[in-house]
């Protein structure tokens, strides 16, 4: 029976590794999450099947059924009905979820086993940490992507969460080498997840604006140690490669997307906020541009290069993009996509959306791929993407964005920006793009003036 476990624990660790090396290829990713998936339900299904095996008692099989079915059934509604420009939400919640089963799963071994060794009662207490500042982190997270949190006194909550680090550090290293007389694990371990529950809330607000995808996939990160901690408590090599897994990727993931905004992680994480920056959109002056003349440019042109952004996810004008994509190619030009890692609003978030609507993985470059030779693309349409082709991250020392690097934009011979209106990006800094000389804007929705510039490049 161990063999048959063990086998099947194999098979899903299999699983999880074979579905991440999938995701590394756009083509591949969606073959890559559903063995990963595949894996997990092999996991979950071995598991359920050893605590049947272990107590075979109808409460835990009614109570391991429901929670089954309930955790199923929320996270298909969950996934169904988030729209994709509220996947970070989601992301953030999903993480949420898992760092409370790791407080929870920690405290429940500290109430049913009460003699344990001190080096597993030392996994128990930091999994239930690290899992009780990732479960409020990330529900704060996810309510700053909401855009729902406005908190003055920044001072004094960074004051508290360096505090509260300090406090969970100390009671920690003194509870494993001198530990306190009389103080039960129980209350220890519970005391130590109330505090990081609150340190989660603290830690994470000071963070924001543009750095809220490094905090996220920071979570994500933390999530992973934790379980990873608890699969060494419980002896559980699944939970332990799965943690490690999350673990990795996230950090991985994290000092990624660090460097695409040019900043470190101290520094996002210490939650250091630069003001929004020194140009005003009402000292530039800005040209226009209709769906009928930028048609006519496009169709005149012979290297043209997309650039996508939040914008595009927002309107839902992939579909039209790629429309206009194949009808710029019909009349002979060659069209190139550039994504910027962090555009639209999480990691692979332009790559999704363009695989969604059919344009073929070959025709989109990665900012650093085509930067160098921006000067020779005739035209540039940015559709909804604003921070990303910001130059002031070149050459605004005061710009909350500066040292970001961006997709060069500028340097094509015409910008096309299609935009709603004059508002900022996610960062809040205005972009001196729109007032350059070879910059138009092409005001209205980005799916809406898609159409009308595919109508009419139709008739010419
Ligand atoms: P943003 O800088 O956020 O700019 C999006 C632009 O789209 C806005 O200027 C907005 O202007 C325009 N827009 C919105 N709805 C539109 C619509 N229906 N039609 C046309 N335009 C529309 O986007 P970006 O350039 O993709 O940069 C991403 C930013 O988000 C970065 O600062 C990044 O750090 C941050 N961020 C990224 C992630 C990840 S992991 N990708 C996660 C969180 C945050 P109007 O309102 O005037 O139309």
């Amino acid at each position: 029976m161990e063999l048959l476990i063990n086998s099947a624990f194999l098979v899903s660790a299999i699983g999880f590794i074979l579905g991440l090396k999938l995701m590394g290829k756009p083509s591949q990713a969606k073959l890559g999450n559903s063995i990963a998936a595949l894996g997990m339900i092999i996991a979950i299904a071995t598991t359920a099947f050893m605590v049947i095996g272990g107590a075979p008692k109808i409460t835990n099989i009614i109570f391991l059924f429901s929670a089954l079915t309930a955790g199923t059934l929320i996270g298909r509604y969950m996934a169904f009905n988030a729209e994709m420009t509220g996947m970070p939400q989601l992301v953030s919640l999903f993480n949420a979820f898992g760092g409370a089963s790791a407080v929870l799963i920690s405290i429940n071994e500290a109430v049913i086993q009460t003699e344990q060794t001190p080096l597993i009662n030392f996994l128990l207490v930091v999994g239930a940490v690290l899992g009780g500042m990732s479960f409020t982190g990330s529900i704060i997270a996810y309510f700053k992507l909401e855009k729902n949190v406005n908190i003055s006194n920044l001072k004094l909550i960074k004051f508290l969460s360096l505090f509260i680090f300090v406090i969970i550090i100390v009671s920690l290293l003194m509870y494993f080498s001198v530990r306190f007389n009389g103080l039960s694990f129980l209350i220890f371990i519970c005391a130590m997840s109330m505090l990081s529950l609150i340190y989660g809330v603290v830690f994470t607000i000071p963070i924001g604006g543009a750095d809220m995808p490094v905090l996220v996939s920071f979570l994500n990160a933390i999530t992973g140690v934790a379980t990873a901690f608890s699969g060494l408590a419980f002896n559980s090599p699944i939970m332990l490669i799965g943690g490690i897994l999350v673990g990795a990727t996230g950090v991985f993931l994290t000092f990624q997307m660090c460097s695409a905004m040019n900043r470190s992680l101290r520094v996002v994480l210490a939650g250091k906020i630069k003001s929004a920056g020194s140009s005003s959109s009402s000292e530039m002056e800005i040209q226009t541009i209709t769906p009928v003349e930028t048609a006519s440019l496009l169709a005149f042109s012979n290297k043209i290069a997309i650039i996508p952004g939040y914008g595009m996810a927002v309107a839902q004008a992939q579909q039209a993009c790629f429309e206009l994509q194949k009808n710029l190619m019909a009349k002979g030009a060659s069209v190139t996509y550039i994504i910027h890692p962090v555009a639209g609003r999480m990691p692979g978030h332009m790559n999704v959306l363009l695989a969604e609507a059919k344009v073929e993985y070959h025709m989109i470059k990665d900012m650093d791929e085509v930067n160098d030779t921006m000067e020779q693309f005739d035209i540039c349409i940015v559709i909804g993407a604003n921070d990303v082709v910001n130059p002031a991250a070149e050459d605004d020392p005061e710009s909350v964005i500066y040292g970001m690097p961006i997709i060069k934009a500028y340097l094509s011979n015409q910008v096309i920006v299609m935009k709603r209106g004059m508002a900022a990006g996610y960062s809040g800094a205005e972009n001196p793009l729109l007032g350059r000389q070879n910059c138009k804007l092409l005001f209205g929705d980005a799916k809406e003036s898609l159409s009308r510039i595919l109508d009419e490049i139709k008739r010419i």
